[in-house]
């Protein structure tokens, strides 16, 4: 089982693997939003009844990666760097949610734009393509779709990783062990 933390990965002797390069590429892009407290908040906090907010952020960013792999291989250009950061951003607004939110549907509808400003903390000089991947992840539960490849790519990846939370055997589903 790989060890996100230690980058050991039992059974894989392969230091080159594509799952490999994106982990270490995570660690090193994302290396603020990593070592901030709002994501050690976020680890503790349960999500999708299965996961916590940690866990999910750290699935969704190696899955939007695996999205970009497979595009990058057609020739699709993708912006690595900016899909990390939005990715591993897009729910830092919902921590905390009991305290802020009165209820579920408020949070759905805003914990983007508070994901954007807690990145922007994080992220000063935040383009607008990444703030607007970050407060348009929720379509189409909220109508304002995507704008970027990028945008879209972390919207599908988010569900995909929603959808394995609520499956029966979601542990099963996971490929890295974040414990
Ligand atoms: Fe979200
Ligand atoms: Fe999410």
């Amino acid at each position: 089982m790989e060890d996100f933390e230690n980058n050991t990965f039992e059974g894989d002797s392969s230091m080159f693997s594509e799952d490999y390069r994106n982990l270490l590429e995570i660690k090193e892009v994302g290396r603020v939003v990593l070592d901030s407290e709002i994501f050690k908040e976020g680890c503790g906090q349960v999500h999708h009844g299965t996961s916590t907010v940690g866990r999910h952020t750290l699935e969704v960013t190696e899955e939007a990666l695996h999205i970009s792999d497979v595009l990058e291989s057609h020739g699709i250009k993708i912006d690595r760097e900016e899909l990390i950061k939005g990715s591993l951003c897009h729910d830092l607004g919902i921590i905390g949610r009991h305290e802020k939110y009165p209820n579920n549907f408020v949070c759905w509808l805003a914990h983007p734009h508070d994901s954007v400003k807690i990145a922007k903390m994080l992220y000063p000089d935040m383009s607008k393509h990444l703030s607007r991947m970050i407060s348009r992840h929720m379509w189409p539960a909220t109508p304002l779709t995507p704008t970027s490849r990028e945008g879209w790519i972390l919207d599908l990846a988010d569900t995909i990783c929603a959808i394995r939370d609520v499956l029966p055997n979601h542990g099963k589903f996971s490929r890295f062990d974040y414990s």
